[in-house]
């Protein structure tokens, strides 16, 4: 399926994941500087560089990764992506961020399904981790709902803000 202008890879329910275009910088510079997004990342808030180099690489040739934009009724409103970690024993991970005024609607849910079936076709893996800040509650059941295993607690598992924080790790399979 193609929008105006847009390769649409995947479409689910009214949500779909499509290629980025440049044009799609205002949109993705909104999210990328909102505190309430990015407070639980290790990116962010974004300069307008780091937002469009982070457009140019999602829109480069890239055989190990899907950087997308979600989108409904042809509006980027976040993005979205699944990448492999380890080729030789075909891990993964996935990650997603809305614009907050789309947030409770049950579109990264749709995304992350969408991801799901991407990354265990596209991109040939069979086990794709996620991991979240224990007091991220939405990202939690967005992974739960999408039907990933908890598989525990990572202690001081990343940088956000120069502070050492915790991850809750999630896992699925191809074959779950
Ligand atoms: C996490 C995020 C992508 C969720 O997007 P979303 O489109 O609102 O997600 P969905 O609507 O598909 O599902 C959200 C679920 O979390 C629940 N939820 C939201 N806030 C919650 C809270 N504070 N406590 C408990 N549950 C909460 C919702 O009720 C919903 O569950 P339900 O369908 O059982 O009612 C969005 O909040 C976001 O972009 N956050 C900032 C970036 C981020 O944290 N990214 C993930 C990094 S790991």
């Amino acid at each position: 399926m193609t929008l105006p202008d847009r390769e649409v890879i995947a479409t689910r329910a009214g949500v779909s994941l499509g290629r980025y275009r440049a044009s799609d910088f205002a949109a993705v510079h909104e999210y990328a500087t909102d505190p309430m997004v990015y407070r639980y990342a290790e990116w962010g808030p974004n300069s307008a560089e780091q937002t469009r180099q982070y457009l140019l690489e999602a829109s480069l040739p890239n055989s190990q990764a899907l950087t997308l934009a979600v989108l409904v009724d042809e509006q980027v409103i976040g993005g979205a992506a699944v990448w492999s970690t380890d080729a030789d024993h075909r891990c993964g991970e996935l990650g997603y961020s809305l614009n907050r005024k789309f947030w409770g609607r049950g579109y990264a849910t749709l995304a992350t399904k969408m991801l799901l079936d991407l990354g265990f076709s596209s991109l040939d893996l069979h086990r794709i981790t996620a991991t979240c800040a224990p007091e991220n509650s939405a990202s939690r059941r967005v992974l739960e709902k999408a039907g990933f295993a908890y598989e525990g607690h990572l202690r001081e598992h990343k940088l956000v803000s120069d502070r050492r924080r915790d991850s809750l790790l999630f896992a699925r399979l191809a074959t779950d």
